[in-house]
């Protein structure tokens, strides 16, 4: 567990009373806490040391809860510990859900159709760090951030996109880029989808530019069954999904090697919320559904399956009342052990 910054420490401890209470008496928990975040930096000017990173990656999955804060500047956590955990632990399949659940405060409420999940590429694009600037100052300066698409990267998260849409009912995979003015990305990336496609003649094909998908998403979110899309586009679409569907309180997420190779990481789309952190607002559903993606991706399908129905009951029950970080873990977890 990583419960880092702000309203991370609030809701990891609610993922692990859930999780704690969906578990078989048989399965043993094994958990350990690393100190990672805003306050190591301040204390020690480290963000992820090898040896945390070494220690991390014996581990069978990881549960972070948000890193961020305004005393350290911008970038150097989500640079220098979430992406390079994302990095390191070579994440490429950042796997963002999106149902609409019941009760809840959004613009779409009463389309029980919506169910689509967005697989962003989670190790290239413009997330590399590529490029640079002088930093002179002057109206001559230039900035550059060179997004990275390999062949390699690109086949990868491709593939386990169709074979996400292929086990699904729908068999729909929809490519979402802006190949009409990224034209070496777009390329590469529209080739390669339509190679693949041709191992997977079930599944059927759709393409859209990004700015078109964004209405899409507001307009007729049930025509999406699975997206494929690249890192920095996959980030803006699933905030977008996370507030027509229920909010970003409920959005969870996966960063998934499915090689096995490393540790997989599940964290909540939402932020550290530094505004709201102490106060019991923050709402732990979505680090709560996250350790039922955890749970799946481990083999537990029965117990992930009683996590995400304890959500939708919980919904219903509280019709949309306030209530405290800690009575909704509670309650969540008083559900699945039920
Ligand atoms: C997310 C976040 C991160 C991202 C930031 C904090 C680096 O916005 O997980 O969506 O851009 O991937
Ligand atoms: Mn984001």
């Amino acid at each position: 567990m990583i419960p880092g910054d702000g309203i991370g420490q609030e809701v990891v401890a609610q993922g692990l009373k859930v999780l704690t209470a969906v578990l078989p008496q048989d399965v043993k928990l094994e958990t350990k806490e690393y100190d990672l975040g805003a306050q190591r930096w301040h204390r020690t000017g480290e963000t992820l040391p090898d040896a945390d990173l070494e220690a991390l990656g014996h581990h069978d999955a990881i549960l972070l809860g948000a890193i961020g804060d305004p005393s350290v500047p911008s970038g150097v956590l989500e640079r220098g510990l979430l992406l390079k955990l994302r990095f390191a632990f070579d994440h490429f399949v950042n796997l963002r859900p999106s149902k609409l659940f019941p009760n809840t405060a959004t613009p779409l409420a009463g389309r029980p159709e919506i169910d689509f999940v967005v697989v962003r590429e989670g190790t290239e694009g413009p997330y590399t760090g590529n490029g640079g600037s002088l930093r002179t100052g002057t109206p001559a300066e230039v900035a550059t951030e060179v997004s990275v698409n390999t062949a390699y990267g690109v086949e990868r998260v491709v593939r386990d996109a169709y074979e996400r849409a292929n086990a699904r009912p729908r068999k729909k995979l929809t490519l979402v880029h802006k190949n009409n003015v990224l034209v070496h990305a777009g390329r590469i990336w529209k080739d390669i989808f339509d190679t693949v496609g041709a191992e997977y003649p079930e599944v059927t094909t759709d393409y859209l530019h990004v700015d078109a998908a964004t209405i899409f998403f507001v307009t007729q979110p049930e025509r999406f069954d699975v997206i494929v899309t690249d890192n920095l586009f996959g980030d803006i679409l699933t905030d977008l999904a996370a507030a027509v569907t229920g909010g970003i309180g409920l959005a969870a997420s996966g960063n998934i090697n499915p090689t096995g190779a490393f540790p997989s990481m599940f964290e909540p789309v939402h932020g550290s919320a530094p505004d709201i952190a102490g106060t019991g607002k923050a709402d732990p559903t979505a680090t709560v559904l996250s350790v039922a993606l955890l749970l799946r991706h481990l083999g537990y399908e029965a117990q992930a399956a009683r996590i995400e129905e304890a959500v939708r009951a919980d919904l219903v029950e509280r019709d949309g009342t306030f209530r405290t970080t800690d009575a909704i873990g509670d309650a969540l977890a008083a559900r699945v052990a039920g």
